[in-house]
């Protein structure tokens, strides 16, 4: 079972949207999907309650709810028979939050925005993420996701400025489009439309998919490692690695 978590400590970056629409995506090529929501809102578990039977099936799980009889491991479980689970998770996550939330993760996506504000805070989400112990096998798994980014815009090319500053994969971006919206308010996914209508937004998903399958297939991947952190204005980190994602 591959394990996907969604990371940003900002919120309304887009981690329930692309949870959402990872698990869609990933049951609608077969796997058998589990969607785990740790976020109390509990949006990813909305989003499955409202999901037509007809669709591909997807386990949902409330990693929120606490079950007094239950022990947490045994209530996080996914089925046995999961091939891909994804997590949706909250904002707010510190250090150590990150670090419990992405433990074992083969893969870790984090959607980030363009504004000042967001890239800001991506930038110490991912030097909470990244720095430290334990980092190096999990530094290599990371992919980010510009997310709602309308081309040619002071916000598209201020993200893009600031992606390339990173050794991070940018696996897709994303556009700002009321498919995403209107697709969650039935329990569906992009995939789930008609071609025509997410067509222009699948392209992308195209691109994750990729990412995570090229990621399944290489796992052991030499590391990126830290070379040099600065604190300030602009948090600036640098990784070596022999190979890249492609
Ligand atoms: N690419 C996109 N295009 C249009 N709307 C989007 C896109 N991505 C996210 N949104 C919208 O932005 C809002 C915030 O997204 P979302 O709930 O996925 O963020 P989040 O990171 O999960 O938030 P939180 O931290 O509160 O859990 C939602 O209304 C969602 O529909
Ligand atoms: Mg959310």
């Amino acid at each position: 079972m591959r394990k996907i978590v969604i990371i940003n400590s900002k919120g309304g970056s887009g981690k329930t949207t692309i949870s959402v629409n990872l698990a869609a995506a990933l049951a609608a090529r077969g796997e058998r999907t589990a969607l785990l929501d740790l976020d109390p809102q509990g949006s990813s578990i909305r989003w499955l309650k409202q999901r037509p039977t007809e669709l591909p099936c997807i386990t949902g799980i409330a990693g929120f709810r606490s079950d007094s009889n239950l022990t947490r491991s045994f209530q996080l479980a996914p089925p046995a028979d999961t091939t891909a689970l994804v997590l949706d998770t909250p904002a707010g996550l510190d250090r150590r939050g990150l670090e419990a939330a992405t433990r074992g993760a083969d893969a870790i996506l984090m959607p980030v925005m363009s504004s000042d504000i967001d890239i800001h805070a991506a930038t110490h989400c991912i030097a909470d993420l990244l720095l430290g112990s334990k980092t190096e096998s999990r530094a290599k798994r990371v992919g980010i996701i510009a997310n709602r980014v309308k081309p040619n815009t002071r916000g598209g090319k201020r993200l893009k400025r600031f992606l390339e500053n990173f050794d991070i994969p940018v696996v897709a971006t994303l556009r700002d489009s009321v498919n995403y919206t209107r697709s969650a308010e039935t329990g569906q996914g992009l995939v789930d439309l008609p071609l025509w209508q997410a067509q222009k937004d699948l392209w992308a998903w195209d691109g994750i998919m990729d990412w995570l399958n090229a990621l399944q297939q290489s796992p052991s991947k030499p590391a990126k490692k830290p070379l040099r952190v600065g604190v300030g204005g602009a948090v600036r980190l640098a990784f070596s690695r022999s190979s890249s994602h492609s």
